[in-house]
């Protein structure tokens, strides 16, 4: 039995999405599991893998028609409890790594930084091409957004956890989360 094919049965025991990163980044779709799935692009460019989300809610956060060009939007995901501050962004066309929207350019993160929590809210910046979160205002932590939110600089050596999204006409769903909210030992469970 494959190591991934081990987790599947533990997160299908469990209810939960227990896919690490680099699992997520690596999985083809390929296992068939009674499980929630996603199309999802990885890398500007890549084809689409499959990512799986289960347990997490499917949350209706915002409309694209209302999104304007980086101007970042916040809501809660995937409760309103501890740690659970996220925003969703238009990056003016961006591709980006788990984007949506005809631009592949609508992304969605958390505001927690990875090291110490250092709150990100007001430091999204469209700098030319380049869309970034930070510097982080405790130890200087920037995420790059366009690629799945990974570390440009600073302290941080875990990237910024991305909020899957789908989209649904107008309707833009929050349907599961990348990476481990900072504070929580399980995303799924308020600390
Ligand atoms: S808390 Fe953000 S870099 Fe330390």
């Amino acid at each position: 039995m494959t190591e991934l094919k081990k987790k599947d049965e533990t997160a299908a025991a469990h209810g939960k999405c227990m896919l690490n990163r680099r699992e997520f980044l690596m999985y083809s779709g390929t296992a068939a599991a009674a499980v929630s799935t996603i199309s999802i692009s990885l890398f500007p460019g890549q084809a689409q893998a499959r990512a799986r989300v289960v347990g997490y809610p499917r949350k209706l956060i915002g409309r694209l028609s209302d999104l304007q060009d980086n101007q970042p939007v916040d809501f809660n995901y995937p409760d309103d409890g501890q740690n659970s501050q996220c925003f969703v962004v238009k990056m003016a066309g961006a591709k980006a790594g788990g984007g949506i929207g005809p631009q592949r350019d609508v992304v969605a993160f958390s505001y927690l930084c990875t090291h110490q929590g250092g709150f990100l809210n007001g430091k999204y910046q469209a700098i030319g091409d380049n869309r970034v979160l930070g510097q982080c205002p405790l130890h200087l932590s920037t995420y790059d957004l366009t690629r799945h939110g990974i570390i440009i600089s600073g302290q941080a050596y875990q990237s910024i956890p991305q909020v899957l999204l789908e989209l649904d006409g107008d309707d833009i769903y929050a349907v599961g989360m990348m990476g481990l909210l900072f504070g929580r030992s399980d995303n799924l469970m308020e600390s």
